[in-house]
């Protein structure tokens, strides 16, 4: 029989560890206060748990920014700490994923200070560094993700060098083999130590054209869009030698027992698989699947996603799914809490690793932030960012700071911490959480969920079904999008007889599911099907 590793299995919660639970009293979160809050993460059915960097960082992209990536931030607390929550994790059976950042330093790393110090330092070719053009500007268009040229002039050496993020984030030159030893060295530290992978930053960025060409214009950008698509990253971004560094990395995880990678990349679904390699010379175990993020919500473009990520996938490969993460508005936001719903259901029950993003199985919201950014604030100089409202505080309780801290903590709390909190929604049957759970719940019973061969069914309107069989189990989920009454027809070569064992209007628990499914206007249901030998094999 087939061997299905952890990491397909499992449910990956990501943690903001800056925002998850503090322990001392400083307003901001840490390891001591994660370890605190182990207990709900286990009875979450958590089991993996992936952190943003907790690495020595100025904290200019928050952690994104890292001078020594051996080293414990002070701010989340001691490698002892870490020590201990890796320890505590492991006894309950909770896998530790960290955030690997190989693209760039901190302008602060002692490899870049060296590497400006002068021209003929042996760290120069560290990172990417180019004369200026000949009217004087920038060596090519390439454009920084965060806003203006990619390119930052050096007074003292007279030479520009590369960011494709923050100027306070030069990025590495991964085509010296020195740049990919100390990196790959960063890697074997923390597996030694027993962590069991890594989630690793913008991979796709990590090699750039070897002749530093211009990008090309985008003839399809949009007015208002990001100043950075109104070029076409072909140059700068997802090369082709990137793979031979990816597959060197997996050759690093796989010198240990049982690891995982999952790469961070913006990329459609073709571009994207590559990223897994070949069976023969394999890649990352997960890059991320960002389309129920990207994709319009509706569900023509939400089953064509499906499907053609299901046929787009290499046999070996593993699927994924993801509704958010702390560079994006949360699902509340996107689509609302009766569709954010829907989109749980999906997240669960279809074809794949899932990975929850912390606090929106409460519900948790985008908070707004009052505050104007503080350039002079030396412990966050960013914080007012774009992306500062997805990352509020973790709601536990409603009570002062939403029970996530005793101090002012450093962002706000969202106003509706009242009602949507850990402790309140425990109590209310028709909770998020408690959807959540009960979706969690199912899935750990189930091995069809987890596991099981993912069959679509059909799309009609505004709604889709598809099935999951693994032996002789079979479910059938249902989902409407929309706000009208929805009826789907699933095809006769799928027959289809059971009760719905699970969904978002508890009053349909226990009716019957048939060929024909009458949803109710933004409804989701599973049901679990008599298993018709012949038909599902
Ligand atoms: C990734 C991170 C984001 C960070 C950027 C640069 O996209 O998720 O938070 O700002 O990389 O490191």
């Amino acid at each position: 029989m087939q061997k299905f590793l952890w990491w397909q299995k499992d449910i990956i919660y990501q943690i903001y560890p800056l925002s998850f639970m503090d322990s001392n009293n400083d307003g901001c979160g840490d390891l001591r206060g994660i370890i605190n809050r182990l207990h709900y993460l286990e009875w979450l059915n958590i089991d993996a748990i992936w952190l943003s960097p907790i690495f020595e960082s100025p904290m200019v992209d928050l952690g994104y920014d890292i001078t020594n990536h051996k080293q414990i931030n002070p701010i989340f607390g001691t490698m002892q700490d870490f020590e201990e929550l890796l320890a505590a994790c492991h006894a309950l059976d909770i896998k530790v994923i960290l955030d690997y950042v190989p693209n760039h330093t901190s302008d602060q790393h002692s490899w870049f200070l060296e590497s400006r110090s002068s021209r003929s330092n042996p760290k120069r070719d560290w990172y990417l560094w180019k004369d200026a053009a000949e009217n004087g500007g920038p060596p090519n268009n390439w454009l920084s993700a965060f806003g203006g040229s990619a390119w930052e002039w050096d007074e003292k050496t007279e030479q520009y060098y590369y960011h494709a993020f923050y100027p306070q984030q030069p990025d590495l030159n991964w085509r010296n083999p020195m740049v990919q030893d100390a990196m790959f060295d960063i890697m074997r530290f923390w597996f030694d130590k027993g962590v069991d992978g890594f989630r690793i930053d913008v991979l796709w960025h990590l090699i750039k054209d070897e002749r530093f060409r211009d990008n090309p214009i985008n003839p399809e950008y949009e007015e208002g869009k990001s100043e950075y698509h109104c070029f076409i990253p072909v140059y700068s971004a997802d090369q082709p030698e990137v793979h031979d560094i990816v597959v060197k990395m997996r050759k690093i995880a796989d010198e240990y027992n049982d690891r995982v990678l999952i790469g961070e990349i913006y990329l459609p679904i073709q571009q994207l698989v590559n990223y897994y390699g070949l069976e023969q010379r394999p890649g990352i175990h997960l890059p991320f699947n960002f389309q129920f993020i990207l994709c319009p919500w509706n569900a023509f473009e939400i089953y064509t996603a499906i499907n053609d990520y299901e046929a787009t996938l290499p046999d070996f490969a593993w699927p994924n799914w993801v509704l958010g993460n702390h560079d994006q508005s949360r699902v509340i936001n996107r689509l609302g809490i009766s569709q954010a719903k829907i989109a749980a259901m999906l997240l669960f029950m279809l074809r794949g690793t899932p990975v929850v993003y912390y606090g929106d199985e409460l519900g948790m919201s985008d908070t707004p932030i009052p505050r104007i950014p503080d350039p002079e604030s030396k412990q966050f100089p960013n914080l007012g960012s774009d992306r500062s409202p997805e990352r509020s505080p973790m709601q536990w309780a409603p009570f002062d700071n939403a029970g996530f801290s005793c101090a002012k903590s450093w962002l706000p709390i969202n106003e509706n911490y009242l009602s949507f909190n850990v402790e309140t929604e425990a109590q209310h049957d028709n909770s998020m959480l408690m959807f959540y759970y009960r979706l969690m719940e199912l899935r750990k019973e189930e091995a069809a969920l987890q596991i099981g061969r993912y069959i679509p069914a059909c799309q009609h309107g505004n709604a889709l079904s598809f099935l999951r069989h693994w032996e002789d189990r079979l479910f059938l989920i249902a989902v409407n999008l929309g706000e009208s009454d929805e009826t789907l027809t699933i095809p006769d070569q799928l027959p289809v007889s059971g009760k719905i064992v699970f969904g978002t209007h508890p009053d349909s628990f226990g009716r019957k599911v048939s060929q024909q499914i009458n949803l109710k206007p933004n409804e989701g249901i599973v049901g679990r099907l008599i298993y018709e030998r012949g038909f599902y094999e």
